[in-house]
């Protein structure tokens, strides 16, 4: 189904999301990190710019992502506290803006301090606005900062959709999985 419905997350929505949850975990993992010398350095040329690379896609992702949200149907809330779907829709809400934020730190940053955007195949996108390296250098470390938060963030809202299959025995996790994982009950759509 490519639309969802009040029980699961259509075909779309659960590409979206397995993609940029693959896509932000090894854009993590090759991200250079550190003093601007060691990012810029020809021995991390090949990871920077994958990681660059792949933090364009994961923008484009959400930005189409977010675009489809707003006319698809999504599974409701399971029942339980409602705190625990308050919390749930602030952490999700979270995500979605650090996966824009992350992306337009780093360009913002990298731009005022005057380096291109490199990307793979050797694609480069000059700075679009003059330098200003103390600013820059503040994106860049509001980057790395933000980049740790979605990890920290990720692994909870991850470690929450476990607990939910596991400990309390509801259908939150397979909403995010395809048909062959049978789910239990119905819910009404939102
Ligand atoms: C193994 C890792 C992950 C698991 C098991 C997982 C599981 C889930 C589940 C079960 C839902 C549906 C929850 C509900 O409707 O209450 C969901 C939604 C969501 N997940 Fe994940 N997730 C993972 C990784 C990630 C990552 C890395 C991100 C982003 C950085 C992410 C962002 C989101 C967002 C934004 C939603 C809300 C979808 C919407 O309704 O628009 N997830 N996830």
């Amino acid at each position: 189904m490519v639309n969802g419905s009040g029980t699961r997350y259509g075909a779309i929505a659960q590409f979206f999301h397995w993609c940029t949850a693959i896509l932000v975990l090894v854009a993590f993992i090759y991200g250079p990190g550190g003093p601007e010398q060691r990012v810029y350095s020809s021995a991390h040329e090949f990871d920077r710019r994958l990681h660059e690379t792949l933090g364009l896609c994961v923008f484009a992702l959400a930005v189409i992502r977010l675009l489809w949200r707003a006319f698809d149907t999504r599974p409701a809330a399971p029942d339980g506290p409602r705190w625990m779907s308050v919390l749930a829709t602030v952490v999700q809400w979270v995500l979605y803006l650090l996966l824009l934020a992350l992306p337009l730190t780093a360009i913002t940053g990298a731009w005022l301090q005057g380096h291109p955007l490199t990307l793979v195949a050797g694609i480069e996108i000059s700075p679009l606005f003059a330098a200003s390296h103390g600013a820059g250098a503040t994106f860049a470390s509001v980057h790395e900062w933000l980049g740790d938060l979605i990890m920290w963030l990720a692994g909870l809202h991850a470690l929450a959709a476990l607990f939910h299959h596991i400990v309390l025995k509801d259908d939150v996790l397979t909403t995010m999985l395809p048909r062959w994982f049978p789910t239990g009950r119905t819910r009404s759509s939102r």
